[in-house]
């Protein structure tokens, strides 16, 4: 396993969730809670924050006073509306009732400390007039800084273009890979979401990084899902889950390990067919979710011998 980097986390990274509470970043532990983008001294409270943690990548250390907040990242979230309907999701799409004000204060907030990147999330934001108006905005005052998101993609040709005028980066979501996993998972269109998606990479402006979020319904789609995915030559690779996977099925019963040894088949004769294409990109390429991983027994100790190495990880 990779060494991890020690840094003051929040000098780097803030994560600004949809109750507008700032954390470091995305793993969110609660001890970590910095403070609330409507604190009148909401600054001060980042440049004191002590904050001492770890995850699988980084080690978070107290700033010292020779330390200087230089964000490669500000990631935050908007409200839950989204035109999806995901049967994992228990979400209420409403908008938020204060949205103008909390978009106002992440504007501040982002013209404060001017990231490298910012990466907006929602709901969905391809269909929230407000937030994705505001990231037009950013991207014409900053036109250099990267701008991110996480969408199902499911949106008409006009929102498409938009998106592709403004967006550096996209992770796409599927909760399955054919049509009727699609309508059942979703309620979206796949042909829509697929043909959208090979719009972008045929156009490479867009950096694009597939995601899968498996549950016990599509879990044997996850071997297409990820043949497709290793065809392209796309920035990253996600094979996660649903936050409530593990108990989503009895997944000790003889059936459901019958699926899960034929799935590790085929999931790791993809992995070893294509090495050589993993290690050639040369970066954390394909991110496998724990509960996942440890289902299939891609464990590190495999992605080490079949000499992965830095090219897949098990994300934490
Ligand atoms: C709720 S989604 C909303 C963003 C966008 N509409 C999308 O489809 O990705 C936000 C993030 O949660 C993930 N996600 C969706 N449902 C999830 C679930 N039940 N458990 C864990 N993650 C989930 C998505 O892949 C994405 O990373």
């Amino acid at each position: 396993m990779a060494e991890k980097t020690v840094r003051v986390c929040h000098y780097h990274k803030l994560k600004i969730c949809y109750n507008g509470d700032v954390y470091p970043c995305c793993i969110t532990p609660p001890y970590t809670r910095i403070g609330n983008i409507f604190d009148a001294d909401i600054y001060e409270k980042i440049k004191n924050a002590k904050i001492l943690c770890e995850c699988s990548l980084y080690k978070s250390i107290e700033p010292t006073k020779d330390d200087k907040i230089n964000l490669k990242y500000i990631h935050y979230e908007t409200s839950n509306t989204c035109q999806a309907s995901c049967v994992c999701c228990y979400q209420s799409k409403e908008p938020m009732p204060n949205e103008k004000e909390h978009l106002a204060r992440l504007m501040e907030i982002i013209d404060y400390y001017k990231p490298e990147n910012i990466f907006a999330i929602g709901g969905e934001i391809l269909v929230q007039e407000d937030a994705f108006n505001m990231l037009f905005d950013l991207h014409k005052k900053y036109p250099n800084m990267g701008i991110g998101t996480i969408t199902n993609l499911c949106v008409g040709e006009q929102r498409l273009k938009q998106a592709e005028q403004i967006f550096d980066k996209i992770t796409v979501s599927m909760l399955g890979f054919n049509k009727q996993s699609y309508k059942i998972h979703m309620n979206l269109d796949f042909d829509k979401v697929m043909n959208n998606f090979m719009t972008l990479y045929n156009n490479k402006k867009v950096e694009l990084s597939p995601k899968f979020l498996t549950m016990p319904s599509n879990i044997v789609e996850l071997p297409e899902f990820l043949k497709w995915a290793l065809t392209l030559d796309v920035n990253k690779i996600y094979l996660h889950n649903v936050g409530s996977f593990n108990q989503e099925a009895d997944w000790n019963s003889k059936n459901w390990q019958n699926i899960l040894c034929r799935i590790e088949k085929q999931i790791k004769g993809l992995l070893e067919d294509n090495k050589g294409l993993i290690v050639s990109k040369n970066r954390h390429f394909i991110s496998i979710h724990p509960f996942l991983a440890q289902k299939l027994n891609i464990t590190e100790e495999y992605i080490k011998s079949t000499g992965l190495g830095c090219n897949m990880f098990i994300a934490s």
